[in-house]
């Protein structure tokens, strides 16, 4: 059974003591969101283990936004899956396009980190998503493809079962200007055509596809009403707990 998931990616914004109180906030009103929907925080890594205090008893999960290609040793300023496990974690995002763009992270290396993820049971948000001049030329299709099989034909169906994937066009990002649903829609389709391909019919059914780019509790309801978006990936929007539960709101 698909599940529906609605993420907070809080990238790097607040400080220790202001997650702690988002992280309250959200919890608070957690049980206002219907069971079939799953909650997600992603703070910066320095939150974790006081996150993780303030979710306990709460039904949110909590989650990285990346961690190490490699399992532990000399990797100065890298953080290990096994990490995020003692922190609390049962999440971590991995391949955000910010991090494919200004950290040099690529399939290659996502695909180690998916590993890892994985042998340590954490579940995976694997990001995917085009930059608007691949838009422009006409190349979407093509290169969300790409990225996911670049990644994914790597692994098993049975570790799709731990596997999220979040469709994020990078034009989307932070800039206000979302996919419309029609847009987001037929791409979500196509990941899940990709996913048939290898895994076959029933894994790309069961596996979530969240979209992320500027969505809100305005936009949420239509993109959450197509037949393959699961849920959101939000940024700013997370910021705000009462912006997030509405946007959980909306399935
Ligand atoms: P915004 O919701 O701020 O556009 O960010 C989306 C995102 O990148 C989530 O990972």
């Amino acid at each position: 059974m698909r599940k529906y998931i609605v993420a907070g990616n809080w990238k790097m914004n607040t400080t220790v003591p202001e997650g702690v109180e988002l992280a309250k906030a959200v919890a608070a009103k957690a049980g206002e969101v219907p069971a079939n929907v799953e909650l997600v925080v992603a703070p910066p890594f320095t939150h974790l283990v006081s996150v993780a205090e303030a979710l306990k008893g709460s039904k949110v999960a909590l989650s990285a936004q990346n961690c190490a290609d490699h399992e532990k040793g000399a990797y100065t300023g890298e953080i290990a899956a096994n990490m995020l496990v003692s922190a609390g974690c049962s999440y971590t995002i991995l391949g955000h396009s910010e991090r494919r763009q200004y950290y040099g992270e690529t399939d290659e290396k996502l695909v180690e980190k998916v590993k890892l993820a994985l042998a340590n049971g954490l579940k995976v948000i694997l990001c995917v998503g085009e930059n608007l001049d691949e838009r422009e030329a006409g190349k979407h299709f093509d290169v969300v493809a790409g990225q996911t099989k670049a990644v994914l034909y790597n692994f098993t169906a049975e570790d799709m079962k731990n596997i999220v994937i979040a469709y994020e066009p990078v034009w989307a990002i932070g800039t206000g200007k979302t996919a419309s649903a029609e847009q987001a829609e037929e791409i979500h389709a196509c990941i899940r055509k990709v996913l048939a391909d290898k895994f076959g019919a029933q894994v790309a059914e069961d596996t979530t596809i969240l979209y992320g780019g500027s969505c809100k509790p305005s936009n949420a309801k239509e993109l959450f009403a197509q037949p393959d978006i699961d849920g959101g990936l939000i940024g700013g929007a997370a910021l705000k707990a009462d912006d997030f539960i509405a946007i959980a709101l909306s399935f």
